[in-house]
């Protein structure tokens, strides 16, 4: 039966400890409390534990002072450590000298329990490690206003090493988020399973067809590279407040990111950014438009932000079939074939995405609707506003504006105002006036 060590100065902790070891239905376990940092030397000289958890402030030996000396004396023992939110600053101490992970203050048992059971097996080397592609990271400023986001919260140490900081279904400790974002901390860090389970986006369904669509770790990395090189370029963020573009790249990087557990849709925007530049560049501005519109009319729930922001980002799926001349061509110059050859990519794009599977219904209907319009004069159906979806109509407003500028060299914020006021001069009553008026307000335009 695994020995474990409990070690604190605050005795009704150790007691809370011994209980939870004791309740726990799954192993059985030998434990042995003490109260400071020389005591717990002592009864590691007389029988080694295979465990330790330890209080990181305690007199007048500290947990960090006590690991040193237990390191000295095995490297392998997992040593734990208790440590309240305002020692948080010690963290990088305790992992450079040898600690295996932490614990945050008050914990819960199945916290100590799950902890135990990954370290535990590191004496059998059979350490169960937590891997970078299983998170993605998200704004701290996004816990900060306080929404909800039913996931467990973490924070990344190092490289494949996460601690977490609050369960899921648990309050956001807003307080102490606050206080990390005083220390510069920019992300936290939610597994993408209970992410992607939150936004409604379905991960899991179709093992079998992702199967089929293997992608390699160099052309997906490749692939993120190329992204943010053309955001690099994306002239619309230069203009923006310096925290809306942090928030934009982060939140492409974390779709691309849980992108990697889809591989088909991966391959499907791949696709579009083979068969145009253009056409991925103008899916990410659209994306990218589609969220600050998304923000200014206060759709704050993620799971909204997330739908439009991926609606944005796949709305043109259909364009990766066409030929890179239609793409890129006028559409007031286009003969009858190629205007029918054009507007398929509405009805293709739907195709797609529905094989591809998985994806909420808004995000399909999108690439579907993206090109109907309120008067019920657009394609493929020419239905009116009622009838298309409140995303597709978001969405209809951010392609617009973009797609109006192709063949515009060197983009700045006034071709973007430019292309406005022509929508608003000459199609106003096309698009859904709530969208249209938080562009003016994002692009400084009066309505
Ligand atoms: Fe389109
Ligand atoms: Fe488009």
């Amino acid at each position: 039966m695994p020995a474990i060590l409990i070690v604190d100065d605050n005795k009704p902790i150790t007691d809370l400890l011994e209980m939870i070891l004791e309740e726990d239905s799954e192993r059985e376990f030998s434990i042995a409390k003490c109260y400071s940092g020389q005591e717990a030397l002592e009864i590691i000289e007389l029988q080694k534990p295979d465990f330790i958890i330890s209080d990181i402030k305690m007199a007048p030996m500290n947990g960090i002072e006590l690991l040193h000396r237990v390191r000295a004396i095995d490297e392998k023992i997992p040593f734990i450590f208790m440590i309240g939110f305002a020692d948080l600053i010690l963290i990088d101490e305790a992992i450079k000298i040898g600690a295996n992970d932490l614990i945050i203050k008050p914990f819960d048992g199945e916290a100590i329990l799950e902890l135990i059971e990954r370290y535990l097996p590191i004496t059998e080397n059979e350490k169960k490690k937590a891997r970078d592609d299983d998170y993605c990271k998200i704004d701290l400023n996004k816990f900060i206003s306080g929404k909800e986001i039913p996931c467990s919260l973490f924070i990344k140490i190092r490289e494949d090493h996460y601690v977490k900081l609050a369960n899921k279904g648990d309050p956001i400790p807003v307080d102490k988020l606050l206080e990390y974002k005083e220390k510069k901390l920019k992300f936290l860090h939610v597994l993408k399973d209970e992410y992607c389970e939150f936004v409604g986006f379905n991960l899991q369904i179709l093992k079998a067809l992702e199967k089929n669509n293997k992608i390699d770790n160099t052309k997906v990395a490749n692939f993120i590279n190329y992204t943010n090189s053309i955001l690099q370029e994306k002239t619309i963020l230069k203009d923006l407040d310096q925290s809306d573009v942090e928030e934009i790249k982060a939140y492409t990087d974390m779709t691309l990111s849980l992108l990697k557990k889809r591989t088909t849709l991966l391959i499907l925007l791949k696709g579009l950014a083979d068969s145009s530049e253009y056409a991925y560049a103008h899916a990410l501005s659209t994306a990218i438009l589609s969220y600050l519109i998304a923000k200014e009319v206060e759709w704050d729930a993620e799971p909204t932000l997330f739908k439009v922001f991926l609606s944005g980002l796949l709305h043109d799926t259909g364009l990766k079939e066409l030929d890179k001349e239609i793409i890129t061509k006028n559409p007031a110059l286009f003969n009858d074939t190629e205007k029918e050859e054009y507007e398929g990519h509405t009805t293709r794009g739907m195709e797609i995405l529905n094989a591809a599977g998985g994806l909420p219904e808004e995000v399909i209907l999108s690439a579907y609707q993206h090109h109907e319009d309120c008067l019920g004069k657009g394609y493929p159906l020419g239905i009116n506003k009622q009838k298309i979806t409140p995303i597709s109509r978001l969405i209809a407003c951010a392609d617009i504006i973009d797609d109006r500028l192709i063949g515009t060299k060197e983009l700045s914020l006034s071709h973007y105002r430019s292309s406005l006021e022509q929508i608003l001069r000459y199609k106003k009553a096309h698009y859904d006036s709530k969208f249209l008026r938080a562009l003016c307000t994002i692009l400084k335009v009066d309505f």
